[in-house]
């Protein structure tokens, strides 16, 4: 039997990934990609991607629901993957409606679609760790909490520690995020992620479909847009370095980021297709293991062949910038039977050839 599967955002850097991930795999499958081909991120005129033939990409923007729903009713698929999505945390400030339009209402549209489909079985949401905020700490007596948004006048002063509530005895300390901590959006595309989740999932109670969220932390690797300036912290700061520019590192270089390499997260998209695991699961996909932002630049800059002191730390900070960021990988270890396989070393690795291979050929 061929699996039919229809992936919104598969051109993208996580989605083309994952269409040749399934297509790698013994089983039969037809899959439909659908997507608008953002000039942010393809950059302007894009040419249709060349995908092998049991690809269908259809060229379409989930914001217009008609366009959509006729995707998916060609595409008649039981599983579905919702990637797309507007990826940039600082430009949803600007625009917030185009974020919601995009986000939300474009979830909404994937939703009705659905209803008219009997096929459905499963839809995976590639939901991020936004949600989490300032994400968990642990206090003196071992009780969890959620760190409280950092306010510009402290962090105008250097003061760059997250608040906690009046409750935590300190010291706190901080802790891989799980699902079972209170989501704290602290921005607006962390809102429109977490509306994702929860619209999913109401629509999938007393529909034909478990709905599967996977909270990725920050993705990298080669394929992420170099054009893009919004997203993919790495991604810009190798272009920075290879047109000769000075990384600026915000507040004090001590950011940390749970970095996952774009294939793990793929082999954990792939693997929730054959996991059997409950409607409304929700599963954090990272590497579990938290870097500095400046630890994590200088191995870029030594991985592109640049001086590691190409870079000054500015003290500058950006409002729903989070200061920690790490998954608790264990839950889904075991419901995915997944383990990230690609450590950081090699992961930089791999992007730095890749990215200097693009940036020589004039992809930028
Ligand atoms: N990359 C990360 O670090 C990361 C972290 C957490 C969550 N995510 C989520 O993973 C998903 C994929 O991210 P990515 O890194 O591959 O981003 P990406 O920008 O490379 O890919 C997104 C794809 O969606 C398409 N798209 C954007 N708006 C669209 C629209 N209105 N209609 C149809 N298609 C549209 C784009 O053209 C692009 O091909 C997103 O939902 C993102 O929120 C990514």
């Amino acid at each position: 039997m061929t699996q039919r599967i229809f992936i919104t955002g598969g051109a993208g850097f996580i989605g083309s990934r994952l269409v040749k991930a399934l297509l790698k795999e013994e089983a039969s499958r037809t899959i439909w990609v659908f997507d608008n081909l953002h000039p942010q991120v393809h950059g302007a005129n894009a040419a249709d991607p060349i995908f092998p033939k049991n690809v269908h990409f259809i060229r379409g923007d989930v914001s217009d629901g008609p366009a959509l729903a006729k995707a998916v009713e060609l595409a008649n698929p039981e599983l579905v993957y919702h990637l797309a999505a507007e990826t940039g945390t600082g430009q949803s400030y600007d625009e917030p409606s185009r974020y919601c339009a995009v986000n939300v209402l474009g979830t909404t549209h994937l939703i009705e679609a659905l209803r008219e489909q009997s096929n459905v079985r499963q839809v995976v949401l590639a939901a991020s760790r936004a949600v989490y905020g300032e994400g968990g700490y642990v206090d003196v007596r071992g009780i969890e909490y959620v760190g409280l948004p950092r306010q510009p006048e402290m962090m105008n002063a250097g003061d760059f520690t997250v608040p906690m509530p009046a409750e935590a005895v300190l010291p706190v300390r901080p802790i891989g995020s799980h699902a079972g901590l209170p989501p704290a959006p602290a921005s607006v595309y962390a809102s429109t992620k977490l509306m994702q989740e929860y619209l999913l999932v109401q629509a999938g109670d007393g529909a034909p479909w478990n709905a599967t969220i996977l909270r990725f932390q920050n993705v990298y690797g080669p394929g992420q847009s170099l054009r893009n300036p919004y997203t993919g912290v790495l991604s810009i700061f190798a272009r920075q370095l290879l047109v000769g520019g000075e990384l600026a590192i915000f507040e004090d270089g001590d950011i940390a980021r749970d970095f996952v390499f774009v294939d793990d997260v793929v082999d954990a998209l792939v693997k929730a297709n054959a996991a059997s695991v409950p409607h409304g699961i929700i599963l954090d996909i990272g590497s579990g293991e938290p870097v500095s932002i400046l630890e994590m630049a200088r191995m870029l800059m030594r991985n592109l062949g640049v001086s590691d002191t190409s870079y000054k730390i500015t003290g500058q900070f950006r409002i729903g910038d989070i200061r920690y960021a790490c998954a608790n990988i264990t839950a889904a270890q075991s419901a995915l039977n997944w383990v990230p396989q690609v450590s950081i070393q090699s992961g930089v690795e791999r992007l730095a050839e890749w990215a200097k291979v693009e940036f020589k050929n004039a992809n930028v």
